[in-house]
């Protein structure tokens, strides 16, 4: 099974893919979060770092892109290249209403038309590294799926990952595992399953359903069990000590790159995900006031 990390913008950086490589591993490929591309193609110094080879020295990682232009596409590729990638991503999937208004993320796949021209346009020329897509089912209904799988099944890419949710679910609304099914049945090269899985059982449940899953890519999962990955193959769970280093070498991480103030609140955020809905540990969290704090929050006892 290849296991992809989910790229999850303003959580998964390069400290944080580092840090999560080194303590437990068992991660194929790290997703990076997308550059919004824009038409001069000047990226943000924050974007510029966490796709330099230097920040992902080690490890595999898809860059991703946000447009709906090829010719920004185009160049951005280019870019890639020159750093060194062999691959690439369009994102397909992003929900957020400011991202889909102006027709990018899953708001291209309200106009298929469009969208085959799009790729008409991308593959017009050799691309100089191979190209994959992370897309949503549809709009407003999984009904829409047939249709995009068809359009996708007609383009060279690398692998699609498919967010098995329509845009209107956005990330926590009904989820359609029978989308998957039907891109592993139409033959659509290498699908990639994504969404809501949080054990090892859930990965043996949806083999079980959808014999042929080769490859699946897992966010809020890794966030809650950092040793995911590693117990999806047979290793051991994390145990208090390793999860009290992670914590402590990622608020260390940021800390020394942002300032004190700016890590704490990261890693509270990252915190509430193990934390769960126990109601107990989220106002310890929120009152902790440095990182001992937080982990006692979080991991003490009772
Ligand atoms: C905070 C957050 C940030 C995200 N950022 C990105 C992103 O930059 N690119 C992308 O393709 N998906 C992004 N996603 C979607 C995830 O990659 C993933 O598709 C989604 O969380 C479903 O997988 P999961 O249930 O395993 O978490 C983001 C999701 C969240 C919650």
């Amino acid at each position: 099974m290849i296991l992809y990390f989910a790229p999850l913008e303003g959580i998964t950086d390069g400290i944080f893919r580092q840090v999560h490589h080194r303590l437990f591993g068992g991660i194929d490929v790290y997703g990076l979060p997308f550059h919004k591309l824009t038409q001069s193609l000047s990226l943000t110094t924050r974007e510029k770092r966490d796709i330099a080879p230097e920040e992902n020295r080690g490890l595999r990682v898809l860059p991703q892109a946000l447009t709906r232009d090829p010719a920004q596409l185009a160049a951005w590729l280019e870019y890639v290249h020159t750093l060194g990638y062999p691959c690439a991503d369009l994102n397909l999937g992003c929900p957020s209403p400011t991202v889909t208004r102006r027709g990018r993320g899953s708001g291209m796949l309200r106009d298929l038309p469009a969208l085959r021209v799009f790729f008409d346009r991308v593959f017009a020329e050799s691309l100089p590294v191979s190209l994959s897509v992370k897309t949503r089912i549809g709009c407003e209904s999984p009904d829409e799926w047939p249709a995009i799988l068809s359009l996708l099944a007609d383009y060279p890419f690398a692998h699609v990952t498919v967010h098995v949710r329509t845009m209107r679910e956005q990330y926590t609304g009904g989820l359609h595992p029978e989308a998957f099914d039907l891109a592993l049945r139409t033959g659509l090269p290498y699908p990639v399953y994504n969404g809501d899985l949080r054990t090892p059982e859930d990965v043996q449940a949806l083999v079980a359903r959808c014999p042929g899953t080769g490859a699946v890519m897992i966010g809020r999962g890794l966030l809650a069990d950092p040793a995911l990955a590693r117990r999806i193959r047979g290793g051991p769970e994390a145990g208090m000590d390793e999860l009290r280093a992670w914590y402590t070498a990622l608020y260390e991480g940021w800390r020394d790159r942002f300032q004190a103030t700016m890590a704490l609140g990261r890693i509270k955020k990252l915190m509430e995900w193990p934390g769960g809905d126990d109601i107990r540990k989220k106002r310890l969290l929120r009152r902790a006031g440095d990182i001992g704090s937080c982990i006692d929050a979080v991991l003490g006892e009772g």
